[in-house]
C-alpha cells in the first residue's frame, strides 16, 4: 500500500514516519516532508510553527501557491512521485488538484520549511533584542541628559523666585513654568518608565507586574485590572522576563485604547498541577515540557470584523511568542470581548527541544 496526495492532504501528515516513508533512493529518503492543505487561497499569513502546520494548514503560504505554483499533481499519485517531480523540478511543493482541476493544497519539504522558521525565529528574536537595547538606551539618555536638564532649570526657577517676590505679573510667569515643568517632569518620568520598566531590573517580574497593575488601576479607577500569578516567576530568564512584561504591558495599551472593557483579568501560570484558572481555559497542564501560560482577557466590545491593517501591536506579540517557539492564541467570541492566551516554553525545556530536532 502506498499514500497518496490527497493521503498526505487529508491526514494532514506533518511529517511522513519511517514507516510510511515511501521507499525511494537514498539520498531523497534523507528528506523529511511535511503537508499541508489550504482552505482558503487568498491569505497569506507568513511561516508558522510545525504545530500550526498540523493544526491550521490553511495559514500557510496560501496566497503564493495560485500564483507560482508550479505545474500541479493530481491527488491520487504516489507520494513518492510527488517527491521525484519535486526533486526534478527543484521546488519545494507542489500544488495538489482534484479531478476537476480544483486546488486542494500542496505538498511541501518540512526540512526547508523549518530552516525558513528558525532563521526566521533568530531573525525575530535578534530584533526584539536590538529594539530593548535601544530602548534602554534612549532611557537612559532621557534620564542622565533631560533629567539633568531638568534639575538644573528647576534650580535657576527657584533663584528667580527670590527676585519675584514682590512682582507680581514675574510670580505669575514664574509660578507658569512651574506648572509646565511639572507636566514635563511627569511626562518624561513616564517614557523613562515604559522604555524600561526599572522595578523589572530590580525587583523581578512579578513585582513589575504588579507596579504595573497599580499604574493602570490608578490611572483608571472606573475599571478593575484583576491579576493571578500562580507559581513563582523568579527562575526565568530576562529574554523571557521581558516578553511577558511587554505582552502584558501592549495587551493593557489595546484594552485602553480599544476595547471599552470594565474588567481585565491577566493571569499567569507556571505550574503544571495548578487549580483551574483563567489559562486552563486555553491550555491543558503541561506534561513534558516547562512552559509559562500567560492569558489577559477583558470584558469589551471584541475585535472588528477586519482588523486595521496598520496595527503592529497584535501581529508584534506573535512574533515575539513565536520567535520563542510558543503559541499565541487570539479570541474574540461574541459578545464576551477580547482573549489573548499565550503558551511560551521556558529557556531549557525550549533549548532542549530546538537540540533534538536538529540532532
Ligand atoms: N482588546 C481589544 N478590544 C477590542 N479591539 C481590539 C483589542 N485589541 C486589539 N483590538 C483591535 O485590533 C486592532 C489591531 O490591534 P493592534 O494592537 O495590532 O494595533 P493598534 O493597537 O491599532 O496599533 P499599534 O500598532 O499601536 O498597536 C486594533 O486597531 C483594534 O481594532
Ligand atoms: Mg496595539
Amino acid at each position: 500500500m502506498f499514500l497518496t496526495a490527497s493521503d498526505a492532504l487529508t491526514t494532514r501528515l506533518v511529517c511522513v514516519s519511517e514507516e510510511a516513508r515511501p521507499q525511494i533512493d537514498q539520498d531523497l529518503a534523507k528528506t523529511v516532508y511535511a503537508v499541508f492543505a489550504v482552505d482558503d487561497p487568498q491569505r497569506f499569513l507568513g511561516l508558522v510553527s510545525a504545530k500550526e502546520i498540523a493544526e491550521q494548514p490553511h495559514r500557510i503560504f496560501a496566497d503564493l501557491l495560485p500564483k507560482l505554483a508550479p505545474s500541479p499533481v493530481p491527488e491520487n499519485t504516489p507520494l513518492a512521485r510527488v517527491y521525484r517531480r519535486m526533486e526534478e523540478l527543484d521546488c519545494w511543493y507542489l500544488p495538489v488538484v482534484n479531478r476537476l482541476g480544483e486546488f486542494m493544497g500542496a505538498v511541501t519539504r518540512s526540512r526547508i520549511l523549518k530552516v525558513l522558521l528558525e532563521e526566521n525565529q533568530r531573525l525575530t528574536r535578534r530584533l526584539f533584542s536590538l529594539q530593548e537595547e535601544e530602548r534602554r538606551y534612549l532611557s537612559r539618555e532621557l534620564h542622565d541628559e533631560l533629567g539633568q536638564y531638568l534639575a538644573a532649570l528647576r534650580a535657576n526657577l527657584d533663584c528667580l523666585a527670590v527676585f519675584g517676590n514682590n512682582q507680581p505679573q514675574l510670580q505669575r510667569q514664574i509660578d507658569i513654568i512651574n506648572q509646565l515643568m511639572d507636566h514635563l517632569y511627569c511626562v518624561v518620568r513616564g517614557m523613562i518608565h515604559r522604555l524600561r520598566p526599572e522595578l523589572l531590573d530590580h525587583l523581578g517580574l512579578e513585582e513589575a507586574l504588579r507596579g504595573l497593575i497599580e499604574e493602570y488601576q490608578s490611572q483608571y479607577p472606573g475599571m478593575t485590572f484583576g491579576l493571578e500569578i500562580y507559581g513563582s516567576l523568579e527562575e526565568m530568564d530576562e529574554e523571557r522576563e521581558l516578553a511577558l512584561y511587554r505582552l502584558v504591558q501592549e495587551c493593557l495599551t489595546n484594552v485602553i485604547r480599544h476595547a471599552e472593557a470594565r474588567q481585565v483579568k491577566i493571569c499567569i501560570c507556571h505550574l503544571p498541577d495548578s487549580p483551574r484558572n483563567l489559562c486552563r481555559r486555553y491550555f491543558p497542564p503541561p506534561r513534558d515540557r516547562r512552559v509559562v501560560h500567560l492569558t489577559v482577557c477583558d470584558d469589551g466590545k471584541g475585535l472588528p470584523v477586519q482588523l486595521s491593517p496598520k496595527g503592529l501591536g497584535l501581529a508584534g506579540m506573535r512574533e515575539r511568542v513565536e520567535a520563542l517557539g510558543g503559541t499565541f492564541l487570539l479570541e474574540s467570541p461574541l459578545n464576551q470581548g477580547v482573549c489573548v492566551a499565550i503558551e511560551l516554553p521556558l529557556k531549557d525545556s525550549y533549548e532542549a527541544d530546538s537540540a533534538a530536532v536538529g540532532g
